[in-house]
């Protein structure tokens, strides 16, 4: 196994939890969240029990793709306040024992950067070849269609390369037009970066979340050019497998550890975001002694249930696929390097709308999903509003969303005509990351206590009985079980570090696996159904103790057979005499 007991890094025992400060608290009244704002939530991040706060970019930006759009990586942008407010946050949370992870967004820059504006300003410039330049494709006119140097499509719909008229040539931006990637063949590019990053660690932050850190090799040909992918929409080609784990990834990794992290102090977090990644990748980036990253996040799980039409083309969930790639990357990962573990993210619709039942059973199933998802052997992320067990935001208008990746898509679908209106708002409802960005719900107000002005976006108008107050008042709510679920880690080396098994794999409605660490034996069962269900289970586990629970009587196993209520979700400990008696 990678860790023992006696060896394991802080963060195997760590939950980490995610802000997007955009919508966590509004502390001005402009309608958009900010680090004052976070100030006022601390004791709620304290009472969580997290050891560690993910912040989603607060630097200088355009905010074309809110934040993920840096143009100056070493100051905060004034709608979130100031460098010093952010310092203010960072000792705050430091004087309550918890560390600050700063997202890292490198693979672009914004077009406002200083350093693209140099770029585009002239073919000699020194900085022209910080990002990726290149003429139209050869024998056809700039600015025609189907002239861009490569057809891969944007991860925002359109082309992933932009004319730019000042010089006659184009650039490349795997994101929006206003997010041009960075040309990490030169050195100069990744000294710039290294540099900044070591000015925040100076600085006292405790690790960095990599955006699409598995992006920033491209594969260039011997001449120089990049090659087209396989044609997908219209003209368009996926060209990731010329950008997604490019030829020199391992060795810039490798080389950031070397130029950043080496002869630190302990303590830090270093989590790649990596579309794409398979389980091998996974050991490649994550085996301790290739020293490149902690642990990644993987796409794996959250692709599951999009259909043929891509993303907002939704698909019921199989059960049966989950359990095959979340068992695949715990076995990949079971003897060297680690995951990454978790079900939202400011990409991501909200959980319990997606695999669980928002109506009904949402405390059930909220409970249970984060149930199954803590007891895996990772680092469990905690998206703000998931531990109150905040769902879809269900807007039914055009209007109402406001992520750039929705709103291109809304443009393309339409104009290609394929899909009706009507559908394009239904995945939008389902899949869209403004699911995920709707301001959290502290109580129920009519701005939920986010904000005194207009919420940028709008606040679900669920707040009413899903808030943090409510939350806290109800001693079995969704927030007191991820308390729970905290503090078993912290708590539990089994938890920790036990070996994974997966049980009942072809089960349509039961996730089941086992955890064992020296002896001590952890049984996790979820129902991922609004029907009772009944399962069989090792004689062994008769009799188990309950650890956590989600209803009011645990389902405990008895003569080999198990009863599980609607979503409910258990973990049970094997009795010590039955241990040994096999
Ligand atoms: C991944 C981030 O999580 C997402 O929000 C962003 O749009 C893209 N990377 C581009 O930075």
């Amino acid at each position: 196994m990678t860790f023992t007991v006696d060896d394991a890094p802080w963060w195997t025992g760590a939950v980490v939890y995610q802000i997007y400060p955009r919508s966590f608290q509004d502390s001005d009244g402009d309608g958009v969240g900010d680090l004052r704002g976070v100030l006022q939530r601390v004791d709620h991040l304290v009472d969580l029990g997290v050891d560690a706060v993910w912040f989603s970019p607060v630097y200088r930006s355009p905010q074309d793709d809110n934040g993920y759009d840096i143009s100056d990586y070493q100051d905060v942008d004034p709608l979130f306040g100031t460098l010093a407010d952010l310092d203010e946050v960072v000792a705050a949370l430091h004087a309550r024992g918890i560390k600050v992870v700063m997202d890292l967004v490198v693979n672009h820059t914004s077009d406002e950067h200083p350093w693209f504006v140099e770029s585009r300003s002239s073919t000699d410039n020194p900085k022209r070849d910080w990002y990726w330049w290149r003429p139209a494709r050869p024998g056809m006119a700039p600015a025609t269609p189907g002239a861009e140097p490569t057809n891969w499509a944007s991860f925002f719909s359109g082309p992933a390369w932009e004319y730019d008229e000042a010089t006659g040539e184009y650039y490349l931006h795997l994101f929006s037009r206003k997010q041009p990637d960075l040309n990490w063949e030169n050195p100069q590019v990744r000294e710039a970066v290294y540099a900044m990053m070591r000015w925040w660690l100076d600085r006292g932050v405790d690790g960095f979340r990599m955006d699409v850190i598995n992006l920033i090799s491209k594969n260039v040909a011997p001449d120089g050019s990049l090659v087209d992918g396989p044609v997908t929409t219209g003209a368009l080609g996926d060209g990731s497998a010329q950008y997604m784990h490019g030829p020199r990834l391992h060795e810039y990794l490798q080389e950031m550890h070397r130029e950043v992290f080496d002869g630190r102090r302990d303590g830090l977090l270093l989590v790649g975001e990596t579309p794409g990644a398979t389980v091998d990748d996974g050991v490649l980036f994550t085996d301790p002694q290739r020293r490149e990253l902690d642990m990644v996040f993987t796409f794996e799980h959250v692709g599951l249930d999009h259909g043929p039409g891509g993303k907002y083309d939704p698909a019921p969930l199989d059960l049966r696929d989950l359990k095959a790639v979340l068992g695949r990357w715990q076995a990949g990962l079971a003897e060297r390097g680690w995951n990454a573990l978790y079900w939202d993210n400011h990409d991501q619709p909200r959980i319990v709308s997606r695999f669980g039942d928002d109506g009904e059973y949402r405390r059930e199933s909220a409970t249970m999903l984060a149930t199954v998802l803590h007891l895996h052997r990772g680092t469990p992320y905690v998206y703000q509003g998931e531990e109150l067990g905040m769902t879809n935001a269900h807007l039914r208008s055009f209007d109402d969303y406001r992520d750039i990746e929705a709103l291109r898509y809304v443009e393309e679908a339409r104009a290609l005509g394929h899909v009706s209106d009507d559908r394009i708002l239904t995945g939008l409802a389902a899949m869209s990351r403004d699911n995920a960005r709707t301001p959290v719900q502290w109580d129920a107000s009519p701005n939920a206590g986010f904000t005194t002005g207009e919420p940028w976006l709008p606040v679900n108008p669920n707040h009413r009985h899903v808030n943090a107050e409510a939350e806290r008042a109800d001693p079995s709510s969704v927030y007191h079980h991820y308390r729970r679920l905290i503090a078993l880690r912290h708590d539990d080396p089994t938890v920790r570090l036990g070996d994974f098994t997966m049980l009942l794999p072809d089960h349509p409605h039961v996730y089941a696996f086992t955890r064992e660490l020296d002896g001590d034996a952890l049984l996790v069962l979820g129902n991922f159904s609004g029907d009772e269900q009944q399962v069989d289970v090792d004689a062994t586990w008769d009799g188990a103790d309950v650890v956590i629970g989600n209803v009011d009587d645990p389902a405990v196993p008895h003569g080999g057979r198990v009863r599980l209520a609607p979503w409910e979700g258990v973990v049970l400990r094997r009795v010590a005499a039955a241990a040994t008696g096999g």
